[in-house]
């Protein structure tokens, strides 16, 4: 199809009601919203309306079998208000990524992108710019097409709806590390942004909660001793001044943030090392005091700096240290993201 987007504005803006000096996460939502729909073997209608509900047929494949995928993106302003994006890109090659996971069809760059950019340009108004703001998108694509043969559907559709979002965290996070539940396996979709990932993180991440931390550091399935991911994040641990992390795999999402920071962690000379890591190390490093920190990596919360994480009924605390990586890496990636600071990566994209 052409990139041909139908463009219907919303009567009245809501904007006025929004406090953006205390803005939550992902939950005040911008006045616009764009689809576009993928039927009879083509994608087709790329609208820009107002944000409201979907009709879906109960039958929807969506509802019953979970054929649903996301991406989480976000656009900043700088301070001569220009609209910045972080390498949508690779968003958009990860949504088609698992698109194909999950057998729902790719999406043309250009129609993500000239979609998302008339988006950003409509609700400009909404992207935040207090310091730690930022303007929230949320891409996913779904089953829309009916029946109950357990099969894909034949009809699917692409949304993005975007909101002005303040921090993720309030502060640093308790994790525990799991022993027993596991978010992905070998030869799973643990790689992929599939909707379902994330309800089969809820109840372990109850039960956590339950004990008293805010988070569950994941384990690998199979033997729950290398540490994988961090709630819905990338992990990163400091073993006296080496930045570890683990490799993408099958059962890991290959994070933007996670590579941005391997790679402003290293033109900064921190030494970093991408392998597996296991608890059994993480556990003898608390235990010598030669762990300095661990963080989580991702798009929404950038990256939270870890209190402290439970083990076998065991508690460690992370010490509170002068100059953390976390908050030298951080002011790195959000300086580039805010065009603060030069981007010698070309990682920036500016919504024009
Ligand atoms: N891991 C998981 C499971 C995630 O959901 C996310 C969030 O997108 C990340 C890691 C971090 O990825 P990114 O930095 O691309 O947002
Ligand atoms: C992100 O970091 O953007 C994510 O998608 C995590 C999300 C589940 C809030």
């Amino acid at each position: 199809m052409s990139s041909t987007i139908q463009i219907k504005r919303i009567e009245k803006s809501k904007i006025e009601s929004v406090d953006f000096n205390n803005l939550p996460f992902g939950s005040v939502f911008s006045d616009h919203m764009l689809t576009c729909t993928f039927k009879d073997g083509k994608w087709q209608d790329l609208v820009i309306e107002p944000f409201a509900p979907i009709s879906l047929s109960p039958a929807a494949k969506i509802f019953h079998y979970g054929q649903s995928i996301f991406e989480g993106m976000k656009a900043y302003k700088d301070t001569d208000g220009n609209t910045l994006l972080f390498r949508p890109l690779d968003n958009c090659k990860r949504l088609n990524k698992s698109a194909e996971r999950l057998v729902i069809p790719q999406i043309p760059e250009e129609i993500f992108m000239s979609g998302l950019k008339a988006l950003l340009k409509i609700d400009e108004a909404w992207i935040p710019t207090n310091e730690g703001s930022s303007l929230y998108i949320r891409p996913f694509m779904f089953a829309s097409g009916n029946g109950f043969h357990a099969s894909p559907a034949d009809a699917y559709k692409l949304c993005i709806c975007t909101a002005p979002s303040g921090a993720y965290f309030a502060g640093k996070v308790k994790v525990l590390i799991e022993e027993k539940y596991a978010r992905a396996a070998n030869g799973g979709v643990g790689f992929a942004k599939a909707g379902g990932n994330y309800a089969a993180q809820f109840y372990p991440t109850q039960l956590a909660i339950d004990k008293g931390y805010n988070q569950v550091i994941w384990t690998d399935d199979n033997t729950h001793e290398y540490i994988e991911e961090a709630g819905a994040m990338n992990i990163f641990v400091r073993i006296n001044d080496t930045l570890i992390t683990s490799p993408t795999s099958d059962r890991i999402l290959d994070g933007i943030t996670r590579k941005s920071i391997i790679q402003i962690a290293k033109d900064k000379n921190i030494d970093v090392e991408v392998r597996k890591i296991s608890v059994s190390e993480v556990i003898a490093a608390a235990q010598a005091g030669s762990l300095k920190e661990m963080f989580g990596a991702g798009t929404a919360a950038v990256i939270s700096p870890i209190a402290g994480f439970g083990f076998k009924g065991v508690d460690y605390d992370l010490p509170e240290l002068e100059k953390p990586f976390a908050t030298t890496l951080k002011k790195a990636i959000t300086d580039i993201q805010t065009n603060k600071a030069e981007d010698p990566y070309g990682w920036r994209v500016l919504v024009k």
